[in-house]
């Protein structure tokens, strides 16, 4: 008889993940989710949907045109065209496998996110990361990086904007000079507007280089449907027929996340003018907290994201023993690692769309937190 096999690596990460799902009354401040309480029109049209049993029949493969035309309408790309997708996660595998080829070249910044990364290695690219997590440089990718860092065989740059974890968002201006310098290179330009409904003026790529953007768009974070799985590639119509052609998913995205993003559009305003100014005023409460604590620091704030990083390293503690203090009073908090190899000893990432009574639970609790991760020596895996 074999002898049971040790649990694997995404074994592991997996019982770490179901661990947490499973755990009652988990504060989530880890993830970027948003955990404020669900709008009534869009549980009602979820209600709706599972009322009318129309589950049963495949939504259709590139998304509910009244979805498709409510995401132009949102992001102000009119003349663009849209593929909806099982959130952004599969808009960036879609794009990543389809644009990249051994041999070609993948540049993104570090920090990041990680998982595009993945995608164009497993394509065949090698990946180039410029570094940006620099106070003298405003924690900002500057144009001449960019420029130095490309060359003939750049296929992409992706740049997730507002970054994630930093929470910086690049102008206008910026997005222009980047994407001149794709242009140059003939370079498609692949801009990560996930985070793009928590900024004060969030730019786009596409409107500088309509020709080889794609932009990459969420339901999860502004509007809370991460476990319900809803996003979208946005680009020119051509650019979309290439994505449609052999996606992972052709029989449609969910119709129950599709009707709750498509209710969630028609209250937008309302919904982001209350939870905006919440969720800033968590972020003013952990900075509050991490300013009385010698050592702590926050780099960028406020954030133009749904989250923050605290730097710990000056306090002399790691942010794995941070987030294990914090797991035994069921607060989830994010290490750097899972971001960036490079600066992730630096600090922990924290989430703010999050209910008021949260924020403030990790913000009472953040001094004897910082004490208590002082004393930790040893920390279980963390993802
Ligand atoms: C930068 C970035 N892009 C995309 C995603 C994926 O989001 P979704 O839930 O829409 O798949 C995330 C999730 O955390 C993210 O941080």
């Amino acid at each position: 008889m074999n002898a049971p096999k040790a649990p694997r690596g995404f074994d592991i990460r997996n019982r770490h993940f179901d661990t947490l799902f499973n755990t009652p009354g988990l504060m989530w401040l880890g993830q970027n989710t948003n955990h404020f309480p669900t709008a009534p029109e869009v549980r009602q049209a979820m209600l709706d949907s599972i009322a009318a049993e129309e589950y049963h029949a495949y939504a259709p493969p590139a998304g509910m045109q009244a979805l498709r035309e409510g995401i132009l309408d949102d992001v102000g790309l009119p003349d663009h065209s849209v593929m909806v997708t099982d959130g952004g996660v599969e808009a960036l595998y879609t794009v990543c496998r389809n644009l990249c080829r051994p041999g070609d070249e993948f540049v993104t910044t570090d920090p990041g996110w990680k998982w595009p990364i993945h995608f164009s290695e497993a394509a065949g690219a090698k990946v180039i990361e410029i570094p940006i997590y620099d106070p003298a440089r405003n924690y900002r990718l500057h144009a001449e990086q960019l420029a130095a860092a490309v060359t003939e065989r750049t296929r992409a740059i992706y740049l997730v904007d507002p970054n994630n974890p930093l929470g910086i968002c690049y102008t206008d201006a910026e997005l222009k000079a980047f994407t001149d310098i794709a242009r140059k290179v003939g370079a498609y330009f692949i801009h990560d507007t996930t985070y793009r409904h928590f900024a004060d003026a969030p730019g786009l790529a596409a409107r500088h280089y309509p020709e080889r953007t794609l932009t990459i768009y969420s339901f999860s974070k502004w509007l809370g449907l991460a476990g319900l799985r809803v996003g979208a590639i946005i680009s020119n119509p051509d650019l979309i027929e290439v994505m449609a052609a052999a996606p992972p998913n052709n029989l449609g995205c969910n119709v129950i996340s599709q009707r709750a993003a498509i209710a969630g559009l028609t209250i937008k305003s309302r919904w982001m003018n209350d939870i905006g100014p919440r969720q800033r005023r968590n972020q003013a409460v952990i900075k509050a907290a991490a300013d009385k604590i010698p050592g702590l620091h926050i780099p960028v704030y406020p954030s133009q994201a749904n989250f923050i990083v605290l730097e710990v390293i000056e306090a002399g503690i790691t942010p794995e023993a941070l987030c294990m203090a914090y797991r035994e009073k069921n607060i989830m908090i994010r290490q750097g690692s899972y971001h960036t190899p490079a600066f992730g000893h630096r600090f922990v990432k924290i989430s703010t769309t999050v209910p008021e009574e949260w924020a403030d639970a990790l913000a009472e609790a953040l001094p004897e937190m910082v004490a208590k991760a002082r004393t930790i020596k040893s920390v279980e895996a963390l993802f």
